[in-house]
């Protein structure tokens, strides 16, 4: 009997309970109406005389440990349980998530529409070298054009630059794929401009390009004419304007119809009806070749755009620098709009 009473009294020593109802099991255990302590006092009454002194110590000794575990324990799990198993399987609360940034959704959305007529995307380095980001689109170094692109350079080394544009990304493409080509390139950029509600250092690109065996001009209209009315609405029309980028010739400024005022002229299309998205035009020749295609056999198109300018048109935005404060109360609004 004295023996039984050590073996529980080293059970209750090594006891450590892992939840509140390993706990309560272990007080029903020992201490409830049925447990080992009410067995061990019924059964004093069997013990011979001369030991009931050392069982008697022994049993209460055992009495005071399990309550002692039982007040160590008990309670301490309270928070993680409740008295009911954790439910992993419980939907997480979504309250405090955070939403997509509206580039981010932009970017998506633009991604998304020219993936569809066989576009894929390439990445590339944001600083970058003046190769890449100048000399083989053409504009050599001198060349009155690269005062359009207000460059940050690093240090005091000219050849190491932040890219101006993600056109830099279409020359490593090209430089590491033959045609047929088609690959859009979304990405940081950077220009030394003052901060305004039209301007920042800092913004994002998206650029196209596709080279094959005869691709024309009508090519490149009619994908843009795509991408506005997927972009834009259905009722969207574009326009061509002449203009000019060393890299590419034909050169052109595309504007697209005010869905504001259905073109009827407001103060955000300045009362012309139209409204600018993007610069585009047929690869020039002279990049082919710095870039090692073969441009007796391919002709491409590329064009380029600005996702802040495309955002601020598609949602009435009227100032960019917002998309760079992140108010979380400005940012939330576009979350469920795409
Ligand atoms: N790289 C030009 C820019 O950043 C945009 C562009 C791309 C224009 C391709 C024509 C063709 O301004």
């Amino acid at each position: 009997m004295l023996e039984k009473v050590k073996e529980l009294l080293q059970e209750v020593a090594n006891f450590v309970p892992k939840s509140e109802k390993e706990t309560e099991e272990f007080r029903l255990n020992f201490l409830g109406k049925k447990g080992e302590m009410n067995a061990l006092f019924a059964a004093f009454k069997t013990v011979p005389n001369e030991s009931k002194k050392e069982f008697g110590q022994a049993i209460n000794t055992l009495k005071q440990n399990a309550q002692a575990k039982v007040d160590e324990y008990k309670g301490s799990f309270e928070t993680e349980e409740k008295g009911e198993e954790i439910d992993l399987s419980r939907p997480v609360s979504l309250d405090n998530l955070g939403s997509r940034h509206p580039i981010s959704l932009v970017r998506n959305q633009i991604v998304d529409i020219f993936n569809r007529i066989g576009f894929t995307v390439s990445e590339g380095p944001e600083i970058e070298d003046d190769w890449h980001n100048f000399s083989a689109l053409n504009l050599p170094e001198e060349h009155p054009a690269r005062d359009m692109q207000d460059t940050f350079f690093i240090q005091t080394n000219p050849d190491v630059l932040l890219r101006t544009h993600t056109s830099s990304v279409q020359v490593r493409y090209m430089e590491g794929n033959q045609p047929p080509i088609r690959t859009l390139s979304p990405g940081r950029v950077y220009r030394n401009e003052a901060i305004s509600a039209r301007a920042h250092c800092i913004f994002h690109q998206v650029e196209g390009l596709y080279i094959d065996e005869n691709v024309s001009f009508a090519d490149l209209k009619q994908a843009l004419l795509y991408f506005a009315k997927e972009m834009f609405g259905e009722k969207t029309k574009i326009r061509l304007r002449p203009s000019y980028f060393p890299f590419t010739e034909p050169s052109a400024e595309v504007d697209v119809s005010c869905n504001i005022c259905n073109s009827k002229g407001c103060n955000v299309c300045k009362y012309t009806g139209y409204l600018e998205i993007l610069g585009c035009g047929m690869v020039d020749l002279n990049v082919l070749e710095n870039c090692g295609i073969d441009s007796k056999k391919y002709t491409g198109y590329a064009f380029g755009m600005g996702i802040e300018r495309i955002a601020m048109l598609k949602y009435g935005v009227k100032d960019l620098r917002l998309f760079f404060e992140n108010d979380v109360r400005f940012l939330k609004q576009f979350d469920k709009s795409i």
